[in-house]
């Protein structure tokens, strides 16, 4: 364990341990709780560590566990969707003008396209997973090194770390084949810790407490998870196979978005997540735009061209 910040925010760090089928890594990144990390060293550097990212034309499977509306689901799908849509690129407010950063981490473009989406409404492994159910869950769909899994779970499924130090993972295995496999998870935290995984739409568990901004689709667990996904499929592209781009040990590095975590707009500081536009009939707070016109809460994300964490606004 280790205290990341003024406010005595326990962080990341628990080894998990792997096992079985095949040989599995342990999960690299962690969508930390976000409230906390804002120490940073000057000027921020990712170091790069000679590894692949992934680049090119990357489909994103879709496993859903547990109870989702169509509506939670249509929120995520629209956020995924937005992330290398070409119809809002023009603004620089977009989903995915927000995405287009990870351009600047070597190897150029990463282009997401949603692939088969599985609906897991029956609980197949129970309502409490560990991380080799989640790579199990991920090996269901046959995938090569372009395809990512990314599982979802519902507000009443519990996952090993969950809210202790994590809100999101990814991490990889290999397939019987022997080809890596990477994999995100994110869960639903509303009813297990919003006040660390669905911060800033619920107010905080520790720190400076601010009142919560109102989160942009109504949905504070599922907007919350908009922001844990963006952080988790930021890191993993960027550090899949845990010799990308990373600061700090490699058993709990900070990646492209978890290295900013708690920085939204300009002028953020530990509890204020910064400048963002307000919609003014709903008071609702975003600082991007997606398909559909879709509105979300980025976070920023590590620039490697200016060697800062880059906000949207
Ligand atoms: C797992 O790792 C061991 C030792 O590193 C290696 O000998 C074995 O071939 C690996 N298995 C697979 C399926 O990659
Ligand atoms: C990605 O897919 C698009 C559309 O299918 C295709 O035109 C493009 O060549 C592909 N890019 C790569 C790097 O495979
Ligand atoms: C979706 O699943 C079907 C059946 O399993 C498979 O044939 C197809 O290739 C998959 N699509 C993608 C994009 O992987
Ligand atoms: C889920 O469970 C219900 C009730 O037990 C059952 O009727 C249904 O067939 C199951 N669905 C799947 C996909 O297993
Ligand atoms: C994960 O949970 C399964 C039961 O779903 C259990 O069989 C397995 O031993 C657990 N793995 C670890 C590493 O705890």
């Amino acid at each position: 364990m280790a205290i990341l910040n003024p406010f005595c925010l326990l962080l990341f760090f628990l080894l998990l341990s792997t096992c079985c089928v095949s040989n599995l890594s342990k999960p690299t990144s962690r969508a930390p709780n976000r409230i906390l990390a804002l120490v940073q060293k000057q000027p921020l550097v990712l170091k790069y560590h000679k590894g692949t990212l992934l680049k090119g034309n990357i489909t994103l499977h879709l496993f859903w566990y547990g109870t989702f509306t169509s509506t939670q689901r249509s929120i995520l799908i629209d956020f995924v969707q937005s992330l290398s849509s070409a119809s809002s690129s023009h603004t620089p407010s977009s989903v995915s003008s927000w995405w287009r950063t990870t351009e600047s981490y070597r190897g150029g473009p990463c282009t997401l396209v949603v692939g088969n989406q599985t609906l897991d409404a029956n609980y197949s492994l129970g309502k409490s997973l560990n991380t080799s159910n989640l790579l199990s869950l991920a090996s269901k769909v046959n995938s090569d090194a372009h395809e990512v899994h990314v599982i979802m779970t519902s507000a009443d499924v519990a996952v090993e770390d969950f809210c202790m130090n994590q809100c999101g993972t990814h991490g990889w295995g290999k397939s019987k084949h022997g080809e890596r496999v990477a994999y995100a998870w994110v869960g639903n935290a509303i009813a297990q810790c919003p006040g660390q995984c669905a911060w800033p739409f619920h107010q905080p568990v520790y720190g400076p407490q601010t009142p919560p901004l109102v989160a942009p689709n109504g949905d504070v667990g599922v907007d919350g998870m908009v922001i844990n996904l963006a952080t988790v499929l930021a890191g993993l592209v960027t550090n899949p196979f845990e010799d990308g781009y990373y600061q700090g040990p490699p058993s709990a590095p900070l990646e492209a978005v978890s290295a900013c975590a708690g920085i939204f707009g300009k002028g953020a500081y530990p509890g204020y997540a910064g400048n963002v536009l307000v919609e003014k009939p709903t008071g609702a707070s975003y600082n991007a735009v997606g398909v559909r016109g879709r509105k979300f809460l980025l976070p920023a994300m590590w620039d490697p061209l200016s060697s800062s964490c880059k906000t949207l606004l």
